[in-house]
């Protein structure tokens, strides 16, 4: 891989979009190591959570590549929005926690990809936005379905049909980031919230987050089904009596499934 570097910590994994020349901006190779690299990490057992993140310190991601874009045709836009949905929708979906640790700029595809992580850390230097409009294009990679399912229509539009940048704390006010914090301590705050989460029930955590994400897509009768389901799965696994016995003879549980 030339621009998506893989670091196994188990039971964390951190990926790192490395471009730093160009601000990590995102071209189809960079998605296209990405998507490959997220589909080896859900299958490894022992990862239980990947945390996303840009190389050096300024950029996150800066966005797809305007270099590459301004050559292309209806067809090829079209493309490079379908592998934008594809990486995006692997990090909402994949069986581990995602969480994007944001350490400069997350502008347009790179702003698209913090939204489908799971969660957002942010440095205190980390600024957002949705520049597509002053480039005479809109988001592509779930811009205009998840940042209003996350803050709202009204300040989604607002973001959107302005491109204004946001800062750190502005955006964790929006509920959009869960912590800043400064700079030089985003990884490891980063991997202390996903040592936290791995060291609980793995596949109980994986239901609760393919119920959570059920919850945006489906109606709340089915929601509740759905809900009820995975309980019941979960009722049906060692870790759930593993979980309740440790609980009951006051030692800490040693969980397994995943
Ligand atoms: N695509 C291609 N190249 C990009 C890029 C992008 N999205 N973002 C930055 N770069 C390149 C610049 O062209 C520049 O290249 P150069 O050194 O060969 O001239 C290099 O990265 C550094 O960028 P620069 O603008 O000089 O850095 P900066 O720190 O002053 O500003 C940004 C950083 C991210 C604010 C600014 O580069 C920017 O606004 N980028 C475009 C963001 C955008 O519109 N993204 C949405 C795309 S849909």
């Amino acid at each position: 891989m030339e621009f998506v570097k893989l670091q196994l910590e188990a039971p964390l994994a951190v990926v790192t979009i490395c471009r730093p020349e160009c601000r990590n901006a995102l071209n189809r190779q960079v998605y296209e190591e990405l998507i490959a690299l997220l589909c080896q990490v859900e299958a490894m057992d022992q990862i239980r959570v990947v945390i996303l993140t840009g190389a050096g310190d300024q950029a996150f991601a800066a966005g797809a590549d305007i270099a590459q874009m301004v050559a292309q045709d209806a067809l090829a836009g079209r493309q490079l929005s379908a592998l934008c949905h594809r990486a995006a929708d692997l990090l909402e979906n994949m069986r581990q926690v995602t969480i994007a640790a944001v350490n400069g700029y997350a502008l347009g595809g790179g702003f698209e990809l913090t939204l489908a992580c799971d969660l957002r850390l942010a440095a205190e230097e980390a600024r957002f936005a949705l520049p597509e409009v002053t480039l005479g294009i809109i988001p592509g990679g779930g811009g205009t379905q998840r940042l209003a399912r996350l803050i709202g229509v009204g300040r989604a539009k607002e973001l959107i049909f302005t491109g204004d940048r946001m800062d750190a704390r502005q955006a964790e006010n929006l509920g959009l980031v869960n912590h800043v914090v400064p700079g030089q301590e985003l990884m490891a705050a980063c991997r202390a919230l996903g040592q936290k989460i791995a060291s609980r029930a793995g596949y109980a955590v994986s239901l609760a987050k393919s119920a959570i994400n059920a919850s945006l897509d489906i109606d709340r009768k089915n929601g509740a089904e759905r809900e009820q389901d995975l309980l019941a799965l979960a009722f049906s696994t060692r870790d759930k009596q593993e979980g309740m016995e440790a609980f009951l003879a006051r030692r800490r549980p040693v969980f397994q499934d995943f």
